[in-house]
């Protein structure tokens, strides 16, 4: 398991308190959590149709780079993990909901102002960093399911594959990757490895999406 080349933040008060490294992340990133919460205009985006469809885009757009990057750095065999929630799902929604097929959806994408291509997330190296960004996106399954309640009331017939991630089983879904993230986050060094991308990538998803809507 490699270390991180990024000098990581000195440990924390909370992990001198013996905090697990799952409160610790919440604790760290929770100033970043409800600026995404409140900086997005979530009822722009799910408001209608031509708005959903703009933001699965976007969602198709800057996540699949990210899962790729969990995938190389952390593949791990457990079902939880195999089966995870990926930003595909949001592509999947988008043929759906413009009835395209996927190779037209994605020369779309392809064609807007980021391409898939150009995001590198490149500061994610280790598999520590990678759990960081793996906290953000299966903790994001947490707040999606008040944003696929606003969907399905808006556009009843549209498509939430994305949104509504693991339907009842979302929570404990949840539990289950955090007591994966306890197990593997073992140094108080790895801990502070992976809140320092957590942050980058409540960072980078607030720029992807908080832009004029
Ligand atoms: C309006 C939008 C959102 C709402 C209403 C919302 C709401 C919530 C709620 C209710 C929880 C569960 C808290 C708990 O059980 O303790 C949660 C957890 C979480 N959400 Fe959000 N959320 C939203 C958007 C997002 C987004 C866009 C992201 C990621 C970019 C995100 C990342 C997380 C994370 C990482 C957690 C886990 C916190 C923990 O460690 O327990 N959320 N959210």
């Amino acid at each position: 398991m490699s270390d991180s080349s990024e000098a990581p933040q000195p440990d924390s008060d909370a992990n001198a308190a013996g905090l697990s490294p799952t409160v610790r992340l919440r604790e760290e990133t929770a100033d970043l959590h409800r600026q995404v919460e409140q900086s997005i205009d979530w009822s722009y985006y799910l408001r209608d149709a031509h708005r959903y469809a703009k933001f699965l885009r976007l969602i198709s757009t800057f996540l699949p780079p990210a899962d790729q990057k969990i995938d190389q750095l952390l593949g791990t065999p457990e079902p939880w993990f195999r089966d995870r929630r990926k930003g595909k799902w949001a592509l999947e929604d988008l043929q759906l909901l413009t009835d395209q097929t996927e190779s037209e959806v994605l020369h779309k994408i392809a064609d807007s102002a980021t391409s898939i291509t150009g995001i590198g997330y490149q500061w994610v190296q280790s598999p520590q960093e990678a759990a960081g960004v793996l906290y953000v996106l299966e903790g994001s399954t947490m707040g999606a399911m008040h944003l696929c309640k606003s969907v399905s009331r808006n556009i009843p017939s549209a498509p939430v594959g994305y949104l509504a991630a693991y339907g009842d089983q979302t929570p404990s879904r949840w539990k289950t990757t955090k007591a994966w993230l306890d197990q593997f986050l073992v140094e108080p060094h790895h801990v502070s490895m992976a809140v320092h991308a957590a942050k980058q990538m409540f960072l980078f998803y607030r720029e992807q999406l908080g832009g004029p809507s």
